[in-house]
């Protein structure tokens, strides 16, 4: 039996065959099959060389659709990366009765010049003036990020039922820093049948919150209420991500007035209401960082474009530790090793620390390097779930609490592995470059919802990329 990457009932089209070897031609643009096959098999002792361009950053696209709710009217936002996730989030915000439509990018990707497919799309978004009020279990239990739709529902509705989405597999995952900020400013919150369900009859207020640890979802939902609130907010502690930053440019471009975006405390004058606006989605930080600590894992030369090396100065000066040689330019920057890469500490912290995102790649980069690392992981409390796979592949690894000592190996070895999330499948396939043999992981339908061609980017950066067929699964039923 194949293991089958379709999504039910969602009739726009997702990234087809993103990480099915050969599956990314132009055949199959626009067609609704996602994969076939769940499994990529890579050719360890590769080296990564050449250039990747990265589009816009997941993690901001979702939120820029969610924002859009804010204003009546057609919004059109650039830039879009075209994987699964933006494809679930373009069904929530279709069963809240928005038109939804992915249109060729605008500029196109670079890599198409190349002969590759688009890996970035234009949405637009026609959102009514009466939005439905409520995002089922059935897709935020696939796309946890539609919690987000909680702060715009409620501040342009006065109500709204958003399917509580639960933990998973990098951790618990709480809420409690979204409902207390939400109920500071005049929301009642109640918890009922799996539903986090939200009513402020009266409209919201501004109020002063005090985020206990800087939520970049929290901070989201609470900007993205505030900015319709009567009066004026402050969220203290607030997160700095540059996705942060890019909602709060895009809700400033709708005519809402934030400021101090990309420091810890924002100030927010409420707006009695919005318009739709075009913008393009900054760029992906943690894709551009994963190919970023490839190059270095395998002792390649790989120039990444797209993404404002800026956003990853912590990640590239631990590979500049670590003996590597890092140019920046623009928006690009280049990354080399040309030897074993020395073994380096990582913590990870809210930003500008180091992303919890590349910490699978950090594990990598030191399952590889001369000496010891202790990686330090402070965001989530699963997020070491993934070290047993990676041990599979002989990476030297011990973990205790939210600490992990890896003992660097000069190679790995190449095994069957499972993805856990999208950047423990990408840490795993990377890791496997720098292993003896063949390398498989399956479940790389995680990988898809963050990275729009990984095998593609892969192949191009000279990576010998196989087709995969999951096992076949004995029958269990007694
Ligand atoms: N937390 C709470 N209570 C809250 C909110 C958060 O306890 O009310 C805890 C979480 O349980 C977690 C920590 O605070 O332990 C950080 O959570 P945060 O809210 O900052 O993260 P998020 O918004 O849920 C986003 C990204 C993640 C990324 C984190 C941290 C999206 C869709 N997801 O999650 O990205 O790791 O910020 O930077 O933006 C990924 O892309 O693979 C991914 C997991």
């Amino acid at each position: 039996m194949t293991h089958s990457l379709r999504i039910p009932d969602l009739p726009i089209p997702v990234r087809p065959g993103a990480l099915r070897p050969g599956g990314v031609g132009p055949g199959h643009a626009g067609d609704p099959a996602v994969n076939d096959v769940d499994v990529i098999r890579v050719r360890g002792d590769a080296r990564l060389a050449g250039t990747v361009h990265v589009v816009g950053a997941k993690n901001s696209a979702l939120k820029l659709m969610a924002a859009a709710l804010l204003a009546p009217g057609r919004s059109v936002i650039t830039n879009v990366p075209r994987i699964t996730d933006i494809a679930i989030m373009g069904e929530v915000l279709r069963r809240l009765g928005c038109g939804i439509r992915f249109d060729a990018d605008d500029p196109v990707d670079p890599m198409v010049a190349h002969g590759g497919v688009a890996r970035s799309r234009s949405v637009v978004i026609d959102v009514p003036e009466q939005p439905g009020t409520e995002a089922d279990y059935d897709l935020v239990r696939r796309l946890r990020a539609s919690i987000c739709v909680l702060g715009p529902l409620l501040a342009r509705l006065g109500y709204v039922r958003v399917a509580h989405p639960g933990g998973d597999a990098i951790g618990s995952r709480g809420l409690d820093m979204h409902i207390s900020g939400l109920t500071r400013m005049g929301a009642e919150i109640s918890g009922e049948h799996g539903f986090v369900i939200a009513s402020a009859p009266h409209g919201l207020h501004g109020a002063e919150i005090m985020l206990d640890f800087p939520s970049v979802g929290a901070t989201e939902n609470l900007v993205m209420a505030a900015v319709l609130a009567r009066g004026a907010s402050v969220i203290d502690n607030a997160a700095r991500e540059p996705e942060i930053v890019d909602i709060c440019t895009m809700l400033n471009q709708m005519g809402a007035r934030i400021s101090g975006a990309g420091t810890s405390t924002l100030h927010i004058a409420g707006v009695p209401g919005l318009r739709p606006v075009r913008h393009a989605t900054v760029g992906d930080r943690i894709v551009a960082g994963t190919w970023a600590f490839g190059a270095a894992m395998t002792r390649g030369d790989v120039t990444v474009t797209g993404v404002e090396p800026g956003f990853l100065e912590v990640a590239l000066d631990k590979l500049v530790s670590a003996g590597g040689l890092v140019e920046t330019r623009g928006d690009a920057f280049r990354v080399r090793m040309d030897d074993r890469p020395k073994a380096v500490d990582v913590v990870t912290l809210p930003y500008p620390g180091f992303a919890t995102d590349l910490l699978p790649m950090a594990i990598g980069l030191a399952a590889v390097s001369d000496g010891a690392s202790l990686i330090t992981e402070n965001i989530f409390d699963g997020r070491f779930m993934f070290a047993n796979e990676m041990m599979r592949l002989g990476a030297d690894i011990k973990t205790d609490g939210h600490h992990a000592v890896v003992r660097g190996r000069e190679r790995l070895s190449g095994a069957p592995v499972r993805a856990t999330d999208i950047r423990a499948g990408a840490g795993l396939i990377i890791a496997g470059l720098c292993a003896e043999g063949v390398t498989e992981v399956s479940h790389v339908h995680h990988v898809d919802r963050g990275y729009p061609d990984f095998a593609a980017d892969l192949r191009a950066l000279g990576v010998e990329v196989e087709p995969g067929t999951a096992p076949e699964e004995p029958d269990l039923t007694i």
